[in-house]
């Protein structure tokens, strides 16, 4: 870009070209699950994000790593007969395929399980303790006196000290989002076992965030439009606490657990939320290390992260603010490191309207995205249609990804090349005018400079209103919906000219017309220089798509966003192939699961041990779900249903329509996925068993007003078997 048009960009698109290092993460995911959908959609916010930053210039390091420790992963490894190591290295085999599937391009995955983390956390824990912010205390703390353990408190539910609400977890509250500990908590029980968990007192280490420094500190630190307003306003409210302050933050856990070691202090490791988000650091050292950030600066880790141009950026969900707006930042602080320069807060995502859980994983399953063939850039396109800067939950529904990705990406922007293409082919041997190259500065024709600065007047980095340089500044602010807005009504502005003009039209006069030819070649070429300038835009987001368009096009990449204004030409074109196909509802059927006819885990409770598809045998028998309560499961009440009808549903090739008799005044009309396994006809009059209190489903079928049970295996090679009570049972009997 030149200095001459840099100088009249408005402050705030000044503002995003100025030279930034950045330091860029997304939340680390813990290392006993597979992706879902939520995870996704935040590694791709940031993907398009880091884009941005690298189009205009900027040096980003992007690094991201598994979240190893912790009690859950030390449960599930040993329910599973692994060591925790294993199922660590088991779940990050699987990272790749989903990262290079959706085009997210981090620098760099590590591991909080590795030597880097554990320099890292033990070095920062020295220097709090040298600081006087660390303190020993015996506390005491709950032990199940079945599984001889003390207990994490994930382990430990019971009523919400604050509000009231039932079966809560030990640290934190899901309905109200208070911070407690598990003692705090009323009538507690172990989930392990459903024991009473006892007393035991336990020597452990805490950071004293009570102290005055840290409040000092935090309070500052919050107040420099780092945070989303509603995160600093929420994490200020924290650090009052209602005039309170902060209490201290324990931060040990008593052997047997998965973690680090802390110094001096033998059976005692950190717990995993001090080292999870150390790892960020450790997995940028890791990447220095490796000689991968060679390619942008020649600094070592300890220079780049200690030089205060350097910005730390995190990318996280809104369910972790408390630990990145408070300890996080501390920990940073009184060990004398960089302290994070910007906490990007996302909402949640819900598919069609209902809550996906991190740890249910429920909802669209990312890798059945894949394996369906679907183009990652329809689903970074959606997502980014949606995405604003706000900390607000996002709905993911199959209809409006259809119409959003089919009318708009493909139909306004890919048709641009689709329909020029061939034109420009037969017409001119795919070779353009260049004058259109300059168009924003001198356009030498008054026509043309009309249709410019009709179509473009405000494109140029001068005009009173520089609408690329906004859309570059709506990208860096994280405020993708507005920027997709506006390069579709750019779209739309291009897709008017050309229909204006009628260039097929003139296209049959041209053989024999030079000025109808010379008139062609100008709108041809106007309009490619257009879509020249939409590829360049919609790169951060689309990149497989526009890498195609600019392969067609003979730009260079990589593609940057100086070349919207720096007089790029385009002379002749590549031969066009079809950029991208529109969105199949069919798939999109196959992408939304059908509901589970058995009892699913994601209605049921937390979601079992997960093995990873290529792992399952016909044979192999699900490990079990965490213990229940006798009270948990008195919440599902069970009936006997009489089926009193059967029949398949049109348009899918799993579920049955089953009308039952679960001896109510009328009947239920419930759909089941056993189509595979019977024909509606060998249903009729038999009885089985449903859950009778499952909320109705809407479904494109019809409402869902329970679930039968139907026993099946880890594969569908099992087969499916439905559960069918006693002779003399009755409709509406209860199953206890
Ligand atoms: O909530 C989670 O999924 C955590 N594993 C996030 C950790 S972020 C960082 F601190 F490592
Ligand atoms: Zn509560």
């Amino acid at each position: 870009m030149s200095d001459s048009s840099s100088s009249n960009l408005s402050t705030e698109t000044a503002a995003a070209w100025a030279p930034r290092r950045l330091f860029v993460t997304t939340a680390l995911p813990y290392a006993n699950g597979s992706f879902h959908l939520g995870h996704i959609m935040e590694y791709i916010q940031a993907d398009i994000w880091v884009r941005a930053q690298r189009m205009a210039g900027h040096e980003v390091h992007f690094v991201c790593a598994d979240d190893a420790h912790g009690a859950p992963i030390m449960l599930k490894a040993q329910a599973q007969g692994q060591s925790p190591e294993e199922l660590v290295a088991s779940v990050a085999a699987e990272r790749p395929q989903y990262l290079e599937g959706f085009a997210i391009r981090f620098d760099h995955w590590h591991s909080t399980h590795s030597p880097e983390n554990t320099e890292l956390a033990q070095g920062i824990y020295l220097k709090l303790r040298e600081a006087g912010l660390i303190e020993v205390r015996a506390i005491e703390q709950f032990f199940d006196p079945v599984k001889e353990m003390f207990l994490a408190d994930r382990y430990i539910k019971g009523q919400c000290p604050k509000c009231g609400a039932k079966d809560q977890f030990g640290d934190a509250c899901e309905v109200c989002g208070a911070v407690y500990s598990p003692t705090d908590l009323i009538e507690p029980y172990s989930t392990l076992s459903g024991a009473k968990p006892v007393l035991k007192s336990s020597e452990h280490f805490f950071f004293k965030l009570s102290d005055d420094r840290c409040k000092q500190f935090l309070k500052q630190w919050m107040g420099h439009g780092r945070l989303q307003s509603e995160v600093a306003n929420k994490a200020a409210e924290w650090l009052d606490d209602e005039g309170k302050g902060l209490a201290d933050w324990d931060i040990s856990r008593d052997a047997p657990y998965f973690g680090i070691p802390i110094p001096d202090a033998p059976g005692k490791y950190f717990y995993v939320w001090l080292d999870a988000p150390v790892g960020y650091l450790a997995s940028l050292k890791s990447y220095f290390d490796a000689g991968k950030a060679q390619a942008q600066t020649a600094q070592s880790f300890d220079e780049f992260i200690n030089d205060p141009q350097v910005e730390q950026v995190h990318f996280i969900g809104k369910d972790i603010i408390y630990f990145h707006t408070l300890f996080w930042p501390a920990m940073l602080k009184f060990s004398g490191r960089k302290i994070p320069d910007q906490i990007n807060v996302h909402g949640f995502i819900t598919v069609s309207g209902e809550k996906m859980s991190k740890s249910r994983g429920t909802g669209i399953s990312p890798l059945r995205y894949l394996e369906l063939g679907m183009d990652p850039d329809w689903m970074r396109y959606y997502l980014a249609a949606k995405l604003t800067a706000r900390v607000e939950d996002i709905d993911f529904n199959t209809e409006d990804f259809l119409a959003r990705v089919n009318s708009n990406l493909v139909g306004k922007y890919v048709n641009i090349a689709s329909r020029a293409a061939k034109i420009i082919a037969e017409n001119f041997d795919s070779v353009l005018l260049e004058a259109p190259a300059s168009r924003i500065y001198s356009p030498n024709n008054a026509q043309h400079a009309a249709e410019v600065s009709n179509l473009f007047g405000d494109c140029a980095p001068n005009a009173d209103k520089p609408a690329f340089g906004e859309i570059v500044a709506l990208m860096h602010a994280r405020e993708f919906n507005q920027a997709v807005v506006r390069i579709m009504q750019l779209a739309d502005k291009v897709n008017t000219y050309w229909d204006g003009h009628k260039p097929w039209a003139l296209a049959k006069q041209a053989a024999t017309d030079r000025a109808a030819r010379d008139q062609l070649h100008w709108i041809c070429s106007l309009t490619m220089y257009a879509f020249k300038d939409l590829t360049i835009l919609l790169h951060p987001i689309a990149p497989r798509l526009t890498r195609d368009a600019a392969q067609f096009l003979g730009l260079e990449a990589p593609l940057g966003y100086a070349q919207l204004w720096d007089g790029t030409t385009l002379s002749r074109l590549n031969p066009f192939k079809p950029l991208m196909t529109r969105v199949d509802a069919a798939m999109l059927d196959q992408l939304v699961p059908e509901p589970a006819v058995s009892a699913a885990p994601s209605n049921l409770g937390p979601t079992p041990v997960s093995v990873a598809p290529s792992a399952s045998s016909p044979g192999a028998v699900e490990p079990l779900s965490p213990t229940i309560t006798i009270d948990d499961f008195a919440k599902v009440d069970l009936r006997i249903a009489k089926i009193v009808h059967a029949e398949a549903v049109e348009g899918s090739k799993k579920l049955l329509r089953l009308t039952l008799d679960v001896g109510e005044a009328t009947h239920r009309n419930v759909f089941s996925g056993i189509q595979s396994a019977y024909a509606p006809e060998q249903l009729i009059g038999r009885y089985t068993v449903m859950v009778a209190n499952l909320a109705a489903r809407k479904m494109k079928f019809g409402l869902s007003e329970g679930m039968v049970l139907a026993a099946s295996g880890t594969d569908d090679a099992a087969g499916l078997f439905l559960l069918a009570p006693d002779t003399g049972a009755t409709p509406g009997m209860r199953v206890r």
